[in-house]
């Protein structure tokens, strides 16, 4: 019997991914850091086995949760297209997450990062980028759990070694020191699991009318916010990262099969940072991933922001989790 246990943050994607072409390629690039708080640990073991087809079992939190099994057990005859040994062996899957399953917090990308760091841990594969590929079939925005650093996905004319296949992570000395070390509290405004799945938003981009106009915006804030990390820029920043977020949730807005996955204290959350943002020494901004809570960013020299937001969120009734920049996956 083999038994590997890997360790693996959530990410949060400054410039979106949303869209996806054949092969679970996104339709653009997207930019995004690990998270401190928000992790997935999985082990997995493997037992040789002697006939007949693999068999696998996954428990969440101790307990047999037969959604994931079926979903996992799918993922592995992926994996398994490419390296076919993983059919040998009979599995026992054991996850827990940090934070709420399918509440907006990208629990997909630990998961499945955690999950392909331990197929490679099991098939001796270290190579980060083979673990990333290997991710992205898994959940898209899995591949860019891997670095300490920014990570970027997708191709772009301004780096021929950014890739659809995988992520790979953005140089630290090209970003200045004040965002180097991202404070970021998640407001959960709605811990049940969303109505609409990442997946079926990603298939409504291929009809949507702005699809094309999506895949300029996305380049052109990708060129824009590297500029802004490099310079130090934090307007500039706010202005992209924010429009990110509500681009995102507009696309889903108005798609002729639309729905909104937000509610009134995303709203409120999101009045209450511009109010704040009123005043030009307060570096902050929000962004939302496929769901209703709100990330808010600001540089480790505004801590004193911390203390504000709590209160908001308390008088709010709002629980939040309190986040920045984490470490990549690893294996324990
Ligand atoms: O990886 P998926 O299929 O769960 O898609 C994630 C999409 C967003 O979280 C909304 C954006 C992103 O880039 O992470």
């Amino acid at each position: 019997m083999m038994k590997v246990t890997w360790r693996s943050p959530a990410n949060l994607a400054l410039i979106k991914y949303w869209g996806k072409k054949e092969n679970q390629f996104p339709i653009n690039p997207s930019l995004s850091f690990p998270l401190l708080n928000c992790l997935t640990q999985t082990s997995v073991e493997a037992l040789e086995k002697a006939t007949g087809d693999f068999d696998l079992k996954c428990y969440l939190n101790n307990e047999l949760h037969l959604e994931f099994t079926q979903k996992i057990k799918k993922y592995f005859q992926i994996i398994a297209e490419i390296e076919p040994r993983i059919k040998n062996y009979h599995y026992k899957v054991m996850t827990q997450n940090s934070f709420p399953h399918g509440a907006g917090i990208a629990s997909s990308a630990s998961g499945y990062s955690a999950l392909a760091g331990c197929l490679g841990s099991l098939f001796q594969q270290s190579d980060i980028k083979t673990l990333s590929h290997w991710a992205r079939l898994g959940s898209g925005s899995a591949c860019r759990s891997f670095y300490d650093e920014f990570s970027i996905w997708g191709e772009s004319a301004m780096n021929p070694s950014w890739r659809d296949e995988h992520a790979s992570s953005y140089p630290m000395e090209r970003v200045h020191p004040l965002f180097q070390k991202m404070h970021n509290l998640i407001f959960l405004v709605d811990t049940h699991e969303k109505k609409v799945s990442s997946s079926e938003g990603h298939a409504l981009m291929q009809s949507s009318h702005f699809k094309e106009a999506r895949i300029i915006q996305a380049q052109l804030n990708l060129k824009k916010i590297l500029s802004s990390l490099e310079i130090g820029d934090w307007e500039s920043f706010q202005r992209i990262v924010e429009e990110e977020a509500l681009t995102l949730h507009g696309l889903m807005l108005a798609h002729e099969k639309g729905y909104s996955l937000t509610n009134d204290k995303t709203w409120g959350v999101i009045h209450f940072i511009r109010e704040l943002q009123k005043n030009k020494k307060n570096q902050i901004c929000f962004t939302l991933d496929a769901g209703p809570n709100v990330h808010v960013l600001f540089p480790q020299n505004q801590s004193s922001l911390k203390a504000i937001l709590h209160s908001f969120a308390e008088e709010n009734k709002i629980s939040c989790i309190e986040s920045g920049w984490g470490t990549g996956a690893r294996q324990l």
